[in-house]
C-alpha cells in the first residue's frame, strides 16, 4: 500500500508511465507527475487522480532543466506533503544504425535517458535523506544488457541505469533509503511501438509466454518495489519480460 505517500513519476503520460501513476494513485498514494509536451494527456490524467482534490500535481518539465526540475521536486513536496518515492521513468529511444549515429544524438539519448535520472534523483532524496525513509525505482530496458537489434546509444544508456541504480542504493542505504530498477522487455504501447514486424515476430518466439507485455504490467512491479512491501528487496535490477 502507498498510502499517505506521495510518488513522483517523470514522463506520466506515457505508456508506462501513466501506468505507474493509475497503479500508484489505486495503492492510496498522492502522485505527482512530470511531462514533456503531451499537455492535453496530462490535464486529463491529472484531473483523473485528483488534481482537483489537491491529490495530483502534473508538470510539464524538460528531462534535461535543472532548474525546472528542482522546482518541480519542491513544489511537490509542498503541495502533495513530502515525495516519498520517484520513479524514474521517462526515456526516449531513436532506431538508427550504428554509422549513423551523430555526436548530438548520443548526447541526446545520454541526456533523455540518464542525465534525467540524475538530476531527478538528486532532487528528490534530498527530502528523503532528511526524512530518512524513501524509494526510488528506475526505469532500465532488456535493451541494456541483452543481445538485441537495438539501438546502440539507446542500449548504453540503460546500461547506465544499472550501474546507477547499484551504486546509489548502496550509499543511500543508510538513509534507509531503498533503490531498484524495473527492467522491461518489449512493452504495448510507447517506445515499444518502434520495432518492426520481424523483431515483433522474434521477440513473440524467443519470449516463453508469446506476447509482449503491458504496461500494466510493468506498473505493478514498479508500486511493489515503491511500497514498504518491499522492504528487503535494495539494489536490484527486476526484469518484466515474460521470459526470454
Ligand atoms: N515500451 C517499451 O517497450 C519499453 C521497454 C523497455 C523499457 N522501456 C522504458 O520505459 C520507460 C517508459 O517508456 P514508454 O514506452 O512508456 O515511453 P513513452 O510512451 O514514449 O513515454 C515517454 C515519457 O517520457 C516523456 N519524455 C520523453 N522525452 C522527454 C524529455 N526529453 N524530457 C522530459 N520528458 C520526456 C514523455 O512526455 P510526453 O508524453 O509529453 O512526450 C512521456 O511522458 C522508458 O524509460 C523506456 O526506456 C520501455
Amino acid at each position: 500500500m502507498l498510502a499517505e505517500k506521495t510518488v513522483l513519476v517523470t514522463g506520466g503520460t506515457g505508456a508506462i508511465g501513466s501506468a505507474i501513476c493509475r497503479a500508484a494513485a489505486r495503492e492510496g498514494a498522492r502522485v505527482a507527475f512530470s511531462y514533456r509536451k503531451d499537455e492535453a494527456g496530462a490535464s486529463s490524467l491529472a484531473a483523473e487522480l485528483g488534481a482537483g482534490d489537491g491529490r495530483c500535481l502534473a508538470r510539464r518539465v524538460a528531462g534535461g532543466d535543472a532548474a525546472a526540475i528542482a522546482a518541480f521536486v519542491a513544489e511537490a513536496e509542498q503541495a502533495l506533503g513530502g515525495v516519498h518515492v520517484l520513479v524514474n521513468n521517462l526515456g526516449a529511444a531513436q532506431v538508427m544504425p550504428f554509422a549513423l549515429i551523430e555526436e548530438a544524438d548520443w548526447d541526446e539519448m545520454m541526456a533523455v535517458n540518464l542525465k534525467s535520472m540524475f538530476l531527478f534523483s538528486k532532487a528528490a532524496v534530498r527530502g528523503m535523506i532528511r526524512r530518512r525513509a524513501g524509494a526510488v525505482v528506475n526505469l532500465g530496458s532488456i535493451a541494456g544488457s541483452r543481445l538485441l537489434e537495438v539501438p546502440v546509444h539507446y542500449a548504453t544508456a540503460k546500461a547506465g541505469v544499472v550501474g546507477f541504480t547499484t551504486s546509489l542504493a548502496k550509499e543511500l542505504s543508510r538513509y534507509g533509503i531503498r533503490v531498484n530498477a524495473v527492467v522491461p522487455g518489449l512493452i504495448d504501447g510507447g517506445i515499444g511501438g518502434n520495432v518492426s514486424e520481424r523483431q515483433l515476430e522474434d521477440y513473440q518466439r524467443f519470449c516463453a509466454l508469446g506476447r509482449r507485455g503491458t504496461p500494466a504490467e510493468v506498473a505493478e512491479l514498479v508500486v511493489f518495489l515503491a511500497s514498504d512491501r518491499a522492504s528487503y528487496v535494495n539494489a536490484q535490477c527486476l526484469t518484466v519480460d515474460g521470459g526470454l
